[in-house]
């Protein structure tokens, strides 16, 4: 039999080990562990029930009801103090998570594409505007295509025009998307009508030459085609990139894959052709080589000259983003310099 006294005093016992062990509790978890070995049914106070069968039957229900008193009492201890830690949780996550709303704003820069690219695109619309197919060839090339089948045999002086990265005796760095031309031609019937865009690369570097720069080229091969038809397009390209107000002039020039070959000029649209020094004061100024694709080129592709005739144009696309974006060194296109680049941004 137990004595009703005794467990009393067990539960006292109960009561302070409660308010003892849990002073020193710091969150709202470690309140929960602790409760349920009070609460839970094997817990201290859960398993003072069990005596409830030990003890003379007249004290039963005094016991029964100190025990609820407890348990009453430990709920309620536990539950403020499981109020009291979440709240100091719910304050402390309030202050970690605080927005200093007077802190400078994290900005993200929006970039922009490279002044070149951006050239590139823009002639790629205006050509293929006007039919043109994009061909894209590859950077290492053999001498064949890139000088011998373009009019340019091993002896020609015209080879010492452009100095060469050579990769072995047989293949080399392309010097000229020009090379483009002969592969299209060998696969193709006319009409051909490509546009061919691309890195190229020549041992060169100054203020105006980069070792490697784009270029883009364009091919026509149909019947009778003609210097009118190239001056035409050109036209139609410089008054989109310069204004409207731009013409354009044709000089007589020499390249072996194309006879008569021209430089072409268009009209200083800095001063409109009265003379400036962007134009050298001669009111023109030199943007690209082009003419007649030469027979022996035509020949060479098995197309026949006297059935068909081309035109062909080799656009620097370094040289019209510096004419159209006022850039007199073609390194500032090369540095990545965020000052210059990010001041271009005409898309
Ligand atoms: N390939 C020449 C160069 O790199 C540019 C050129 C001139 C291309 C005349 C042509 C052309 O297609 O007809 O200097």
């Amino acid at each position: 039999m137990q004595d009703l006294n005794e467990l009393i005093e067990k539960m006292s016992g109960i009561r302070q080990s409660i308010l003892s062990e849990t002073s020193d509790l710091s969150d709202s978890k470690m309140v929960y562990e602790m409760k349920k070995t009070f609460l839970d049914k094997n817990g201290r106070i859960g398993q003072m029930m069990r005596f409830m069968r030990e003890i003379d039957p007249s004290q039963r229900a005094d016991f029964g009801q100190k025990v609820n008193e407890l348990k009453n009492w430990a709920q309620n201890y536990f539950s403020s103090m499981d109020e009291k830690m979440k709240e100091k949780e719910l304050e402390l996550r309030y202050e970690s998570e605080k927005i200093d709303v007077t802190m400078p704003a994290v900005t993200h820069e929006v970039g922009c594409l490279h002044p070149v690219t951006q050239m590139r695109n823009q002639l790629i619309d205006i050509f293929s505007g006007m039919g043109f197919e994009i061909y894209e060839g590859s950077e290492v090339e053999n001498d064949y295509y890139n000088f011998t089948a373009l009019n340019t045999p091993q002896d020609h002086p015209a080879r010492d025009m452009q100095d060469t990265f050579y990769l072995s005796p047989e293949f080399l760095l392309r010097t000229q998307t020009s090379s483009g031309q002969i592969h299209v031609m060998e696969n193709r019937k006319p009409p051909i009508k490509i546009l061919s865009p691309g890195k190229v690369f020549r041992s060169d570097d100054d203020a105006t030459h980069s070792p490697m720069f784009s270029q883009m080229e364009g091919l026509v091969v149909d019947r009778s085609i003609t210097l009118g038809d190239l001056q035409g397009m050109l036209d139609v390209f410089v008054k989109k990139i310069y204004g409207d107000d731009v013409r354009t002039r044709l000089r007589p020039s020499f390249f072996p894959f194309t006879e008569p070959s021209v430089e072409v000029d268009v009209s200083c649209f800095e001063c409109g052709g009265k003379g400036c020094n962007l134009c050298k004061h001669t009111g023109w100024i030199e943007v690209l080589g082009a003419g007649i694709v030469n027979r022996k080129v035509l020949e060479n592709c098995g197309i026949d000259p006297d059935e068909y005739s081309g035109l062909a144009f080799g656009i620097g696309l370094e040289r019209i983003a510096m004419l159209k974006y006022g850039i007199n060194n073609i390194k500032q296109l090369f540095e990545s310099d965020l000052r210059v680049l990010s001041q271009i941004n005409d898309h």
